[in-house]
């Protein structure tokens, strides 16, 4: 995110914060926790799903499992579809990989949504363009790696919003 934008955020007395998967039960509701135990009142977050499939779901247990072990509880989330209303509500909105990224460029309204929008593991790997692995069908060691990779760029991200 450019400089300018950055600075303008940090001035707003609330900063909205987004993550988005594809399903809202796997990624983005350990993304929410993790990002969320990092920060003040002062900052919203919450999640979403380009897909509705499982909206008003907890998150999967596994998301659920490694985030206690972590000490997170998240079991107050529930999956819900992204909007086109979220580019008005949410400062910013971390794609958790590149499918949910274009999933969410396709609708945003204009330029200022669009800048809005980024991959999280770009704050930890500039310009790469990592995906967050979804774990959905594969090894529960899976939720674990993407738990630290999410920690990983959290604490980027946690960073750069308050200092
Ligand atoms: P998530 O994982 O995007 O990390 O929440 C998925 C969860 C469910 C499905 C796909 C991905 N699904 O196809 O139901």
């Amino acid at each position: 995110m450019n400089s300018t934008y950055l600075n303008s955020l940090k001035s707003k007395s609330e900063i909205h914060i987004e993550m988005v998967c594809l399903g809202n039960i796997c990624r983005s509701p350990l993304a929410e926790g993790i990002l969320r135990s990092k920060l003040s009142d002062k900052f919203f977050i919450d999640s979403a799903g380009t897909g509705g499939w499982h909206a008003g779901e907890l998150p999967d247990k596994r998301s659920i499992e490694i985030a206690k072990r972590k000490g997170l509880d998240i079991t107050n989330q529930r999956a819900r579809k992204f909007t086109i209303k979220d580019f008005s509500k949410f400062d910013l909105i971390y794609a958790m990989d590149n499918s949910n990224l274009k999933d969410i460029l396709q609708l945003a309204p204009n330029e200022n949504a669009k800048r809005k929008v980024h991959l999280i593991l770009n704050e930890i790997y500039p310009n790469e363009n990592k995906d967050v692995p979804d774990p959905y069908y594969g090894l529960n060691d899976g939720f674990e790696k993407v738990y630290n990779m999410l920690d990983e760029a959290c604490n980027a991200i946690a960073k750069k919003i308050t200092t």
